[in-house]
């Protein structure tokens, strides 16, 4: 971290200053179940009501679109009943856009934020956001920036929310085409991972979020790489068993990294969970969204896996056999918009890694490969070895 100015400043005698200092201990259950919302289980009141068990808590419901078929508004009904001495439903549940489209307009954090209002939620009640990360993050937000914040539980309904993004500590919308621009660290009060609802997910969808599983054993451990390399089948087919251990395992590793990563509002430059995702942030923007995060993160892996052995870090070999774990999982390694070029001829991606760099502050800090499950980082990306890994990627996807 690069706050040695303030312990240097701290040590000085000096009366014309005084140091303001306190530290806020944060922790917040993620559970990893089946059937939420089946009346006979107390999870979802427990996890509510805490210690106060003696009233009713006040619950309002942002459900993403992409769930309207499953009926959540009447299951969800019937769970408040069977246990309503403890909960308690503040109107209808409110429908937002699924996907990106709700991180586009920050129209939609504003209708949150007055159904917020008008349902006078304080912050002693309830912001339940049911959905992929997209409407997790907007609703996030949206919780976050009402009364400074009020109480927020996520409950994960995809993969990629499932096993990274829903159980962090961050939230954001995009902004004049910038992704996560506006947001803030807030962590939840809850996270209820439901396996459930990942058999509704789309296939596109369900295989993109298994690169987020991939890129945390590669920063961070090598026995979950081998494990995914070897149930990459049984992963590519859904099979429940290997599906849930991947959304444990990697969520897991993510929930260690925050907690013991020694940085977990990122006041820092590095940011080790983002590796493969600076190009990754800029393909999804270039391509207007239509790749999704997760593909856009195994483009982005294979990339830096390339860079990884063409800068010496990484033994040769290893970036190809990255690649065939992406590829058997169902993942992509190439599209024709990472070639794309700014109207001065300049690589499109590399205008991405100056966002990223300003996005992070600080000085550039990318995380690679120094072998599979462990991660280095470097602090400058060489032009002209992008472009090298770049022509690899595409000669590699156009041989197949
Ligand atoms: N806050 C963080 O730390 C963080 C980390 C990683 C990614 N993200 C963000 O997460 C977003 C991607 O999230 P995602 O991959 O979860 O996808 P998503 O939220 O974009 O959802 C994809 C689609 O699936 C639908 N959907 C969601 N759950 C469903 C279900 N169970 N059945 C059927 N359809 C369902 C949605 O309506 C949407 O159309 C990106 O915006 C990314 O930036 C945030
Ligand atoms: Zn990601």
């Amino acid at each position: 971290m690069e706050l040695e100015a303030v312990p240097t400043m701290q040590n000085e005698e000096r009366d014309d200053v005084f140091w303001q200092k306190f530290s806020v201990p944060f922790q917040y259950p993620v559970a990893f179940v089946r059937g939420l919302f089946d009346p006979a289980k107390s999870l979802f009141a427990d996890v509510v009501a805490g210690e106060e068990t003696d009233k009713r808590h006040r619950c309002f419901f942002i459900i993403d679109e992409g769930l309207a078929h499953l009926g959540l508004e009447k299951i969800i009904g019937t769970y408040f009943d069977a246990h309503s001495d403890r909960l308690e439903m503040i109107g209808p549940p409110m429908q937002v856009p699924g996907g990106e489209i709700v991180k586009k307009d920050l129209a939609h954090v504003e209708c949150m934020q007055n159904a917020i209002h008008t349902r006078a939620i304080d912050r002693h009640s309830y912001v339940i956001a049911i959905g992929g990360g997209a409407v997790l993050d907007a609703a996030g937000l949206a919780a976050a920036t009402s009364h400074r914040g009020v109480r927020h539980i996520r409950i994960p309904t995809t993969i990629l929310s499932q096993n990274d993004s829903g159980v962090g500590v961050k939230n954001a919308v995009n902004f004049k085409g910038i992704k996560n621009y506006i947001g803030t660290f807030a962590p939840p009060w809850a996270v209820l991972n439901d396996f459930d609802f990942l058999a509704h997910l789309p296939t596109r969808e369900r295989i993109a979020g298994l690169s987020e599983a991939v890129k945390v054993a590669l920063i961070r451990d090598p026995g979950f790489y081998l494990w995914l390399e070897e149930n990459a089948d049984a992963l590519a087919t859904f099979e429940p068993k290997a599906e849930e251990f991947m959304v444990r395992r990697s969520a897991q590793l993510h929930m260690r990294q925050i907690a013991h990563g020694g940085d977990p509002f990122e006041m820092g430059s590095a940011r080790p969970l983002d590796f493969g995702h600076w190009s990754a942030h800029k393909l999804e923007a270039l391509t207007n969204h239509h790749v999704r995060h997760g593909e856009a993160v195994a483009m982005g892996i294979a990339l830096d896996a390339r860079y990884s052995v063409l800068a010496g870090l990484l033994p040769e070999g290893q970036d190809e056999r990255i690649v065939v774990l992406l590829e058997t999982l169902g993942l992509r390694i190439w599209h024709s918009a990472l070639e794309s070029r700014d109207a001065s001829g300049r690589l499109s991606l590399l205008v991405g890694l100056d966002e990223f760099q300003e996005h992070l502050g600080g000085a550039l800090t990318i995380t690679l490969l120094r072998d599979l499950g462990v991660g280095v980082e470097v602090n400058e990306m060489d032009a002209t070895l992008v472009e090298s890994s770049l022509n690899w990627l595409k000669a590699r996807a156009r041989s197949e």
